[in-house]
């Protein structure tokens, strides 16, 4: 059965353990690709993404074993570089694997990936770091082929501190001759997560300017290592966004704060009493959320686009107007229209969102359009009096390896 059915109108109670990060996850098995070696990740969540991304390793001859989120990468004798459309279409993040292949083999052919309803999310950022670097590019169709006699180190300078793109020229550098810089790279956890990978795997990576410059020094091999993928500090900014909506208490084990102090800073606006100890994130909502004036979505260490849908499913129910401001893609309000439907009182103008905060929400029959506003969906159907329906929950499973679990672990009716 391909939806989810919540009986909300409850206050959470309860502790859930937040699963490995996708964000960081995603990349790192890409960067499996660079090792002549056994790679051992702990900590890995079973999503349908990291499902896809484990078939696109097999499909370049990694051999993988997975077993209770463990998983083993031999990528000594990998011999492909064309990556199936079928898996690349399904995940557009398929595109970190560019870096690696081509920084192991010197060629890869790739079919674009897609853009989804969130936008348009073209990779011309990638692209354009891989010529500095020495690649050169042709396109059939939408099939890319990239190809390089040698990767060489240069200076990289992203127009715009693009996650996937420092993702890509990270993993195109770090067996590349000499050294590359990257200028206005992304900051995200994510990021720092692939470097603790990569380094425990014998690469030369250092962090400048806060992290906002990268330099690569290019080493002849990477060897075998094991590494702990982080907590998802989405899916934790999730529950937390649940438990603001629907009202009550949750921890949150292994919710790394640090991760979260932007959302947590919002949080704290709207009237949520939060403790962070070593073992996660505790929250109590208040009675009824406080509207927050103006927030805005922004690159790390800024408030996340990943969470700006949780967001308005928690505002909808605020004492007074909220403002948000989607900053970082183009189209990323798809779940507005379903949060009307139930109760909510809110309308876009341009890359805002206005929310006058109403009394309550009412279950409706809603249906997923994306990953995270199908999570959102979730948790508005926590708050909202009655039965919801949310088709289409193929999406949410991408990232949330089981939001089930996870919903009635914190005293949610699902
Ligand atoms: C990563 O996507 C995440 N995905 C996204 O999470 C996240 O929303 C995003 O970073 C921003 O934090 C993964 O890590 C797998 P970007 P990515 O390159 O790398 C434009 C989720 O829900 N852009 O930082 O694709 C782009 O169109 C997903 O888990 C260019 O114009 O994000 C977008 O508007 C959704 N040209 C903006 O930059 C380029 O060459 C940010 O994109 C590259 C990007």
């Amino acid at each position: 059965m391909d939806s989810i059915h919540i009986c909300g109108g409850y206050p959470l109670s309860g502790e859930t353990r937040i699963q490995g990060s996708k964000n960081a996850v995603l990349p790192i098995l890409a960067a499996t690709v660079l090792v002549d070696g056994v790679s051992t990740l702990d900590n890995c969540p079973d999503i349908a993404d990291v499902q896809c991304m484990v078939r696109l390793l097999q499909s370049v001859g990694c051999v993988v074993e997975w077993e209770n989120g463990q998983i083993r990468v031999d990528a000594r004798h990998i011999g492909g570089i064309s990556l199936p459309q079928k898996y690349v279409s399904r995940m557009r993040s398929s595109v970190v694997m560019m870096g690696a292949i081509l920084g192991r083999m010197g060629r890869v052919t790739i079919s674009y990936p897609g853009g989804c309803v969130i936008g348009k999310r073209p990779i011309d950022m990638h692209l354009e770091a891989f010529a500095r670097m020495g690649v050169a590019l042709s396109e059939e169709g939408n099939t890319l082929t990239a190809w390089t006699r040698g990767l060489s180190g240069n200076t990289v300078t992203l127009a715009f501190p693009s996650v996937g793109a420092t993702e890509n020229v990270i993993l195109a550098g770090v067996l590349a001759e000499g050294e590359t810089l990257i200028r206005n790279a992304a900051r995200e956890p994510e990021i720092e997560a692939l470097c603790g990978f990569l380094k425990c795997a014998g690469a030369d990576i250092q962090k400048e300017a806060g992290g906002s410059m990268l330099r690569i020094r290019g080493v002849s091999r990477l060897s075998g290592c094991r590494y702990r993928v982080p907590a998802d500090r989405i899916v934790a900014g999730t529950y937390l966004l649940g438990c603001m909506a629907a009202g009550g208490s949750v921890c949150l084990k292994g919710a790394d704060s640090d991760a979260l102090s932007a959302v947590l800073a919002v949080i704290a606006g709207m009237g949520g009493k939060y403790q962070c100890g070593q073992d996660g994130i505790t929250l109590t909502a208040p009675e009824r959320v406080q509207a927050i004036s103006y927030v805005k979505t922004e690159v790390y260490p800024g408030y996340p686009t990943d969470l700006q849908s949780q967001l308005l499913a928690a505002l909808a129910l605020a004492d007074g107007e909220s403002i948000v401001e989607e900053t970082v893609f183009e189209n990323r309000f798809r779940v507005v229209p379903e949060l009307v439907r139930m109760g909510a009182c809110m309308e876009t103008e341009k890359n805002r969102v206005i929310i006058r905060g109403v009394r309550a929400l009412y279950g409706k029959k809603v249906a997923a359009e994306e990953l995270r506003g199908g999570a959102a969906l979730c948790m508005a159907a926590l708050a909202a009096q009655g039965d919801t329906h949310i088709a289409n929950r193929h999406f949410i499973d991408r990232g949330y390896q089981a939001i089930e679990q996870d919903i009635r672990n914190l005293g949610g009716r699902i």
